[in-house]
């Protein structure tokens, strides 16, 4: 099947290549264009462009390329939006991660839990396995229950204070070495916009806390942000 895109005509059943560029050098460099295809073609049809913006989508699945995880561990599950791109990509790139998705308990309240929806858009999916529990705790459990040598991915997309956002963070930077981190909500801006600020000064005063190696990439053009805390290896 052939359709005309604003690009010119594509083919939505070509493959896609290793989009990674220049692996020896220190930075994170993919090929965008590779990238750009996938998250037309495969992404935005299933999952939209909300709540995480074509620049986030494109930070997630470089990330997921780049790093080539064994776990994918990511909170809160919500409607699946989230696990529901790792899965496509590690799919369509090739990646054997196993992911994992946590979400609060259905006792709990917070102000954004999905309820009967929990996971909607990953649901028969058989590599994402959701969970229930606190994000942080029952992540770190899976990783103890697996202690082979792992190179996980954690994504951060719970409770979005500064508080636990600084939680989650420094406990995985200090208790899983190997992990690298997407956090979510990380738009920075000014004290005056009345923006959440939160999520941004929790990286900042672990990175400064922790002094850790971990190199950051962020998507903050604008609301709501998305960084990448990775290190190479
Ligand atoms: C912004 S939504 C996440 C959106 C989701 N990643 C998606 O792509 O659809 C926040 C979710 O985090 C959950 N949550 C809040 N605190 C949590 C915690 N400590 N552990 C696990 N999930 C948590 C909430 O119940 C809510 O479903």
């Amino acid at each position: 099947m052939k359709f005309r895109s604003l690009a010119g005509i594509f083919t939505p059943e070509k493959p896609f290549t290793d989009p990674l560029r220049n692996q020896g050098s220190a930075f994170l460099e993919v090929d965008n264009w590779i990238l750009s295809r996938f998250v037309t073609e495969r992404l935005l049809p299933v999952v939209g462009f909300h709540p995480f913006p074509l620049n986030e989508l494109m930070l997630m699945t470089a990330a997921v390329c780049r790093i080539k995880p064994t776990h994918i561990l990511e909170w809160g599950t919500n409607i699946g939006v989230s696990a529901r791109i790792f899965h496509e990509t590690c799919a369509a790139f090739n990646i054997a991660a196993e992911i994992h998705s946590i979400d609060l308990p259905d006792h709990e309240s917070h102000v954004e839990h999905p309820g009967q929806e929990r996971g909607r858009l990953v649901r028969g999916i058989a590599r994402v396995r959701l969970h229930q529990g606190d994000g942080l705790e029952v992540a770190l459990s899976i990783l103890a229950a697996d202690p082979a040598a792992c190179r996980p991915l954690f994504f951060l997309d719970g409770d979005h204070s500064y508080d636990s956002v600084y939680r989650e963070l420094a406990s995985i930077v200090t208790r899983v070495p190997s992990a690298s981190v997407l956090v979510h909500d990380t738009f920075q801006q000014s004290v005056d916009s009345g923006y959440n600020t939160g999520p941004y000064r929790a990286v900042q005063d672990v990175l400064r806390s922790t002094g850790t190696g971990l190199q950051v990439v962020s998507q903050d053009l604008g609301l709501p942000g998305m960084m990448l805390l990775w290190k190479r290896r």
